[in-house]
């Protein structure tokens, strides 16, 4: 379990599409090096809370604060530049390029936009971080294929890769696990909780399968209809008759 500070702290987060309130007043803190993870069915605003974090969506009211510092609003780029990657869906993926070569793009662009590592980033230093994560995946042996073929489970591996490439110090997920098989989901969701406590990598895991956060998060809180209807630890949430009601009641499926 992690022992680390505060890092990101969603302090009453509401934002409303027109009449919907997606979020109502949504908090939560995330201590270094834990995976967090936020759960709820269809519907109960987790990707709009990702969009909020990662700044595409500013909230109507509410601050989020990383390492201390109000990123409430910025744009997305400067959110990224201080440290939060994301995975975005293939968008993210060069298809005509190899494996290896979308990672090095990725490392690379971390320390051009960061001028103060650009001069200690050498050829030598990319092709080490591309190899680690590669590793990481199982995608070593993918090394030079085009990514356009891969397969649907490789490339939200390859995306993941990408993302950490960047170095980021918080992790942000949303459904990483959409579409690959369950043997793919397993080891996905065990390299996820790996990378954190090898790297002190913190995880902010959205997800709606609640067996895939069980396993590997630290804490979870639950959604439903926009607001946090529970916050504990795995097995805590597992047994809350609240989160059972919402899974078997209400949202999507
Ligand atoms: N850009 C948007 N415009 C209007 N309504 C939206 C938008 N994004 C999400 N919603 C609505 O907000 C609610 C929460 O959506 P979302 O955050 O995607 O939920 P989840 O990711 O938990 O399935 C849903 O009712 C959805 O229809
Ligand atoms: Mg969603």
């Amino acid at each position: 379990m992690a022992a680390g500070g505060v890092i990101l702290e969603v302090e009453g987060v509401s934002k409303n599409f027109g009449a919907l309130a997606a979020l109502s007043r949504v908090g939560f803190a995330v201590s270094q090096g834990q995976v967090f993870s936020v759960i709820g069915p269809n519907g109960a605003g987790k990707s709009t809370l990702f969009n909020v974090v990662s700044g595409l969506y500013a909230p109507n009211a509410g601050r989020v604060v990383f390492r201390g510092r109000e990123i409430t609003g910025l744009p997305p780029e400067r959110i990224n530049r201080l440290g939060i990657a994301k995975t975005f869906q293939i968008t993210n993926v060069f298809p005509e390029i190899s494996v290896g070569e979308n990672v090095g793009v990725a490392a690379q662009s971390r320390s051009a936009e960061s001028g103060r590592l650009a001069s200690l980033w050498r050829t030598a230093d990319v092709e080490a971080r591309v190899t680690e994560l590669l590793e990481a995946f199982g995608l070593v042996a993918r090394r030079d294929e085009l990514a356009e073929n891969l397969s649907h489970g490789e490339q939200r591996y390859l995306e993941i890769c990408l993302a950490l490439a960047t170095e980021p110090t918080l992790l942000l997920l949303d459904e990483p696990t959409a579409g690959m098989t369950p043997g793919e989901t397993k080891d996905a969701t065990e390299m996820i909780r790996r990378l954190a406590l090898a790297r002190g990598l913190t995880v902010l895991l959205i997800e709606h399968d609640m067996s895939v956060v069980m396993g590997i998060s630290d804490r979870v809180a639950v959604l439903h209809f926009g607001e946090k209807i529970a916050e504990g630890t795995p097995e805590a949430i597992r047994n809350d008759p609240r989160v059972i009601e919402a899974y078997l009641g209400g949202g999507g499926d």
